[in-house]
């Protein structure tokens, strides 16, 4: 016998021997979603209504027939004593291990990439925070109405509610549109898990494609800073959702022969060029910049963006 195969038959001899030891306390085996409903009958019928449904009919992952476990694993010790402590139910499990049960299935789908590298998962939300699976909630299974996804989100981030609640926003409080128009609560490659366009630009191009370009002229803060750069997404106290009060101010953060006042080496190496001296800076006319510059996000004629 060659050496390999000795170390076959060596190996097969040890399995053997293995199964001839005490076998540990059995574990618990599947025993279908039926037996389940015996004792759980308002929960079987409430899974018949939901989307989880679909799992009942899944032969090729081989769970027909045993929705129940495939989230809350095999059950038949569990049907036998009715103890809680035998069978396992997401909600008493770190969020981490609860994450793990619906990623069983739910993972590298589109809307979840970046789901564990997410401020959400880093910070202990889990799935079940947003997604009652047995939807005793308001909010059922998942929510898509605008308003309650909003009043799902406001309930852990009062600040960012609060600041829809400026003057100059996005209709969110009217329910109009939802946080998920621009932030992916599954999280994304880019900054606080906004929504992408197309490959990786900013997800307001999704509504505001006329911005987007590509201009004959870009504006190259437009280009390359961020559209918050001069607008503030969640809403402000300045018309047009502007980060200042008035346009002029705006545009002076860059186009000034004042060395910047931000720290941040990004906003220095964004300096536009001064503007030409017929610009008196005092008059009120010159208050409103984008009277003139009215391309102000790019122009496909002019190079000076005013038209
Ligand atoms: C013989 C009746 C019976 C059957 C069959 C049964 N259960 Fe239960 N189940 C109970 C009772 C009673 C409780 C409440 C136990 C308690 O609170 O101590 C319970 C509680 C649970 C809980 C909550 C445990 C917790 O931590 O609070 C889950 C999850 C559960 N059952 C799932 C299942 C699943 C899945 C099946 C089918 C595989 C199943 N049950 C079959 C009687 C049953
Ligand atoms: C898609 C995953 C999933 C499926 C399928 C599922 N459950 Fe649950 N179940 C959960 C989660 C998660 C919880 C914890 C409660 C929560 O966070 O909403 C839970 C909680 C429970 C509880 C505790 C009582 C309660 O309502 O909170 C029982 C009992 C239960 N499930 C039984 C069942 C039965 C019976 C089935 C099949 C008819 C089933 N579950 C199917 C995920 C699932
Ligand atoms: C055994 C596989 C499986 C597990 C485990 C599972 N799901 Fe699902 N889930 C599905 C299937 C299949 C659907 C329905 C088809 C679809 O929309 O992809 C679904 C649908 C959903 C939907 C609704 C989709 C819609 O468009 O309405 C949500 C939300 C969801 N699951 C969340 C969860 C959460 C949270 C968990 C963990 C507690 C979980 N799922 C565990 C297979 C699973
Ligand atoms: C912070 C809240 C939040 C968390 C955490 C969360 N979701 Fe969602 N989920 C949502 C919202 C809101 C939607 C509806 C998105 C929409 O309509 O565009 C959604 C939609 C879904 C859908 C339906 C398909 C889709 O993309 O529209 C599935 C499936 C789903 N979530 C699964 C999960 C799973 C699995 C986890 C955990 C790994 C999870 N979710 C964590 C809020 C959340
Ligand atoms: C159960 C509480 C909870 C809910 C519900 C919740 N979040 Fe969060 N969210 C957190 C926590 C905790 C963090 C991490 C700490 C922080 O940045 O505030 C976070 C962080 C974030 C961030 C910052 C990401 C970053 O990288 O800086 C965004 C954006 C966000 N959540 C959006 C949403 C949206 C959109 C919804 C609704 C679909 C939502 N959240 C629902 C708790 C929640
Ligand atoms: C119009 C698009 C838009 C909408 C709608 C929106 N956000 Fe944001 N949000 C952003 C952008 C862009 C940033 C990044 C800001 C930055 O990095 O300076 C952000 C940042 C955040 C952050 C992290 C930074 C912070 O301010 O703490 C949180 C948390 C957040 N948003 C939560 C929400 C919630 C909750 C909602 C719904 C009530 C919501 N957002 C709606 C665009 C939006
Ligand atoms: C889901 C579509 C949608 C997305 C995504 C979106 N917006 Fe908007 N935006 C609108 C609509 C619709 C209006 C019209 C104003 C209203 O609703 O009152 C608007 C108006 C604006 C205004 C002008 C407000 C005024 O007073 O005229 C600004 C500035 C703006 N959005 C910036 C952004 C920025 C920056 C982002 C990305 C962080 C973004 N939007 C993402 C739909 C969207
Ligand atoms: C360099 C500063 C700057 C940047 C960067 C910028 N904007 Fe603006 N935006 C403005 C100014 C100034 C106005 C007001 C124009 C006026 O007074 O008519 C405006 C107005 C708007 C308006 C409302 C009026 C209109 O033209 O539709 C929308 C929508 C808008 N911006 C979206 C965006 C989006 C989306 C981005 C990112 C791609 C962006 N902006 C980036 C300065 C900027
Ligand atoms: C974040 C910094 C920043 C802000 C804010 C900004 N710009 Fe610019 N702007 C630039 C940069 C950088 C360039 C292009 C390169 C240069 O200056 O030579 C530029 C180019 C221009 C040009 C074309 C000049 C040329 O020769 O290419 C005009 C006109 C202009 N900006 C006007 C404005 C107006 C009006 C505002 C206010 C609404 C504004 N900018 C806000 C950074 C900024
Ligand atoms: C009354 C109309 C008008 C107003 C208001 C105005 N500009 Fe101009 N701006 C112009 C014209 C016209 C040019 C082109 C000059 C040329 O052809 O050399 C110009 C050119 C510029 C340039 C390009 C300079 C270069 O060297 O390429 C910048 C930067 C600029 N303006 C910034 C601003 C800023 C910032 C404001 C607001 C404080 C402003 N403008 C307000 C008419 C105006």
């Amino acid at each position: 016998m060659s050496v390999p195969l000795l170390l076959v038959a060596f190996f097969v001899a040890r399995l053997a021997l293995g199964q001839d030891a005490p076998a540990p306390i059995a574990p618990a085996t599947y025993v279908g979603s039926e037996v389940c409903q015996t004792c759980h009958e308002d929960l079987f019928n409430a899974i018949l209504q939901s989307p989880h449904q679909a799992v009942n009919s899944d032969k090729k992952h081989g769970w027909d027939g045993k929705t129940c476990e495939s989230c809350h694993g095999p059950g038949s010790k569990h049907a036998e004593s009715a103890s809680a402590a035998e069978i396992k139910n997401p909600a008493k499990l770190a969020p981490a291990a609860a994450d793990r049960t619906c990623l069983q299935c739910h993972l590298n789908q589109p809307t979840h990439s970046g789901r564990i590298q997410s401020s959400h998962a880093k910070n202990q939300v889990s799935c079940t925070a947003c997604h009652q699976i047995h939807a005793k909630g308001p909010l059922g299974l998942v929510s898509r109405k605008p308003a309650a996804i909003n009043e799902q989100c406001a309930s852990c981030h009062a600040s960012a509610w609060a600041q829809f609640q400026r003057p100059y926003k996005h209709r969110l409080p009217e329910g109009a549109m939802s946080c998920v128009d621009c932030h992916n609560p599954h999280g994304s490659f880019r900054p606080s898990m906004t929504q992408t366009f197309a490959a990786n630009e900013p997800g307001c191009f999704r509504c505001h494609t006329d911005k987007r370009g590509p201009f004959t002229f870009e504006h190259a803060a437009v280009r390359f800073e961020s559209c918050n750069r001069c607008h503030e997404p969640h809403g402000s106290s300045n018309p047009r959702m502007l980060v200042r009060q008035e346009v002029r101010f705006v545009c002076l953060e860059c186009h000034t022969n004042l060395p910047s006042q931000s720290t941040s080496t990004a906003a220095r190496a964004a300096l536009g060029v001064v503007p030409p001296a017929f610009h008196d800076l005092r008059s009120p006319r010159y208050r409103n910049c984008t009277t003139c510059h009215q391309k102000i996000h790019g122009s496909h004629v002019d190079r000076n963006l005013l038209r």
